[in-house]
């Protein structure tokens, strides 16, 4: 794990698009993970306009969405597809139909959803960078404490702490769904590169149990210390709670 510790969310956002960068520059074709959430909605900020500055073109980039709300339409502003459209697809040379969500709308087989889009990233050899964020229960996509570390692609409910965290991005009247389909901890563990932003004082403490352990279910993102090329990008806020800081300096 390498832990980058910055001094706020702007400089977070700026040295992940400059990974991001670095990536479609060596590998135009490259697949990216992409995380939704209010934390990569500054990174997305900053690839729109490295974009518009020629800096980066998404031509022939494949993306992989980490997670979904169990049956909702991508119209619906609640949705993670209309989150990427809004703060980056619409704004940059993607082809949508590069762009894959792990979606199971009611009717269809949540565990045949899953395997096809597992399916759809082998087809495509797999994620080279995926970016993640981190629940304040240490969770990544929507795998919440107690995931199984080897799981794949598949519909979880979620927790009363996420529902209550997430509760300030639905209005009063609007229904805030309680299942979604997610990434498996080891389909994120696939990824040739893991990217992890952390901001802000309320993700002091999941960001201390993920790095200085135990490895456990109970922490999800504790499973990052067991790969190979994962970086923790951390303002000195959410690097707030970790004993040793300058260590990490
Ligand atoms: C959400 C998402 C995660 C995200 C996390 C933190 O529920 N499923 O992918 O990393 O919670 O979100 P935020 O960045 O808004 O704190």
């Amino acid at each position: 794990m390498q832990i980058i510790i910055l001094e706020n969310a702007a400089q977070v956002a700026e040295c992940a698009a400059d990974w991001v960068q670095a990536l479609i520059e060596k590998k135009p074709n490259a697949v990216l993970g992409l995380a939704t959430g209010s934390t990569p909605i500054s990174l997305y900020h900053k690839l729109v306009s490295r974009y518009q500055d020629g800096l980066i073109s998404f031509a022939n980039v494949n993306t992989f969405n980490l997670d979904e709300y169990y049956d909702i339409e991508e119209s619906n502003p609640q949705s993670y597809r209309y989150f990427m459209r809004k703060y980056l697809f619409d704004h940059v040379n993607i082809k949508l139909k590069n762009t894959f969500l792990p979606t199971c709308k009611s009717g269809q087989n949540p565990r045949v959803q899953g395997v096809m889009f597992e399916d759809k990233i082998k087809q495509l050899n797999g994620i080279d960078l995926q970016i993640l964020g981190i629940g304040a229960n240490g969770h990544i996509g929507f795998n919440e404490p107690t995931s199984s570390l080897a799981s794949r692609t598949r519909i979880k409910t979620l927790t009363k702490q996420t529902l209550t965290d997430n509760s300030r991005l639905f209005n009063q009247n609007e229904r805030q769904p309680n299942m979604a389909m997610t990434m498996g901890i080891g389909t994120i563990m696939d990824a040739r590169y893991v990217l992890l932003m952390a901001t802000g004082k309320n993700k002091a403490e999941a960001v201390n149990q993920m790095i200085t352990g135990p490895l456990s279910a109970n922490c999800p993102a504790s499973v990052l210390q067991q790969h190979e090329n994962a970086v923790i990008l951390l303002d000195r806020e959410a690097a707030n709670a970790l004993e040793d800081k300058g260590y990490f300096l």
